[in-house]
């Protein structure tokens, strides 16, 4: 055998036996590299004569051919064979049962929501929202709440150093929404409201609804079916018994505090009957200045809002005692508390799911 041929069949069994790429990467060095077997053969060629050119240049430049497909071939079959083991790792049974953990829960705030987005979309509500970071003139003056009115001081409001806040209540949705829609208008506004205050009843952040009612000889009695129809929708109980009290916001008038009856039973507090009596609410007719701060007539338009706690709603439906707990994050909590995230309510299935 020539020293040609020899060097050939051991060069192609070294990449016959290489089974990584790594390896055969160093089968390529040795062979085709600067310092490589093969490409010292080429160099000799430069030396030769040209007879003895004529005779080895096609062995040597064969030679080479030879090598660097068989790399080539070796080298896309590894790259293959890695592909296919890497497919086969990663192959997913999709016809495999769902794992039954880890799963999440739909939090109790976002279930009430829920719950109260199904109850007034019933009664032909819409969702309106508005901004968390609000500014003086929505959030107090247009809502008929002046610089110099005390009530700004019983909100505990959060300041920006720029002068705008964190907005103490639903209620600037109310002006904005009648900012930009033409009445007739029926919405309700959920979200979050902001107030320095913490305790076992309050934390710096909590939940409100808003409900805003805009047409035409509209008066108390709509506000009272409108209210008894939602806490009874609510409640899941026919015998929810409402007590209006009068009462003072600067943006309703007259103004109306709601209470719910309620009985104690081993403890806890039972809704429905009028035993004791708890309130829930604020609401009222939309004072008519309110009105024309928003460029409406008030002697064309009335209407009634009302604003109430999301997080105190859902403490009363479900049985919680410490509105802290709503914000901790604690997955025994969640996992107690919480809700399927397929139990979506339905008035017809019952709003608690
Ligand atoms: N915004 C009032 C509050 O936060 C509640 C309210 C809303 C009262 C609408 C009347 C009408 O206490």
């Amino acid at each position: 055998m020539t020293d040609l041929a020899k060097l050939e069949s051991e060069t192609l069994a070294a990449i016959a036996a290489a089974d990584t790429l790594d390896a055969l990467e160093t089968v390529r060095i040795a062979a085709l590299g600067k310092q490589g077997s093969v490409s010292a053969l080429l160099k000799t060629l430069g030396a030769m004569s040209p007879e003895e050119r004529q005779e080895k240049g096609p062995l040597i430049n064969g030679l080479r051919e030879a090598v660097s497909s068989a790399i080539s071939q070796k080298k896309a079959a590894l790259e293959a064979a890695l592909l296919n083991a890497r497919l086969a790792t990663e192959r997913l049974d999709m016809s495999l049962p769902a794992p039954e953990t880890p799963q999440g829960s739909v939090h109790p705030v976002s279930q009430v929501m829920d719950e109260l987005a199904e109850i007034f979309a019933d009664m032909g509500f819409a969702v309106a929202t508005g901004p968390e970071i609000e500014d003086d003139w929505h959030n107090f003056t247009a809502l008929n709440i002046p610089e110099t009115h005390p009530a700004r001081a019983m909100h505990d409001t959060f300041y920006f150093p720029d002068g705008k806040l964190l907005r103490t209540h639903t209620s600037p949705v109310q002006i904005r929404t009648m900012m930009n829609e033409e009445p007739p208008i029926r919405i309700i506004a959920p979200g979050r409201v902001y107030r320095s205050d913490s305790d076992a009843t309050h934390t710096p952040m909590f939940h409100q609804i808003e409900g805003l009612v805009i047409d035409k000889g509209i008066h108390l009695g709509h506000l009272k079916w409108t209210l008894e129809t939602f806490l009874k929708g609510f409640f899941e109980r026919d015998d929810v018994v409402l007590r209006l009290r009068p009462s003072y916001f600067p943006f309703t008038e007259p103004s109306v505090e709601v209470d719910v009856g309620y009985s104690e039973i081993n403890g806890k507090r039972v809704i429905g009957g009028s035993e004791k009596w708890m309130e829930v609410l604020g609401s009222g007719m939309v004072h008519p200045r309110v009105i024309a701060n928003c460029g409406l007539d008030p002697e064309i338009w009335q209407g009634f809002a009302f604003g109430t706690g999301v997080d105190r709603l859902a403490m009363l439906k479900y049985g919680m005692d410490d509105l802290r707990a709503f914000f901790d994050g604690d997955l025994r909590w969640l996992r107690h508390y919480g809700f399927s995230a397929l139990d979506v309510p339905t008035l017809s299935g019952g709003v608690g799911a």
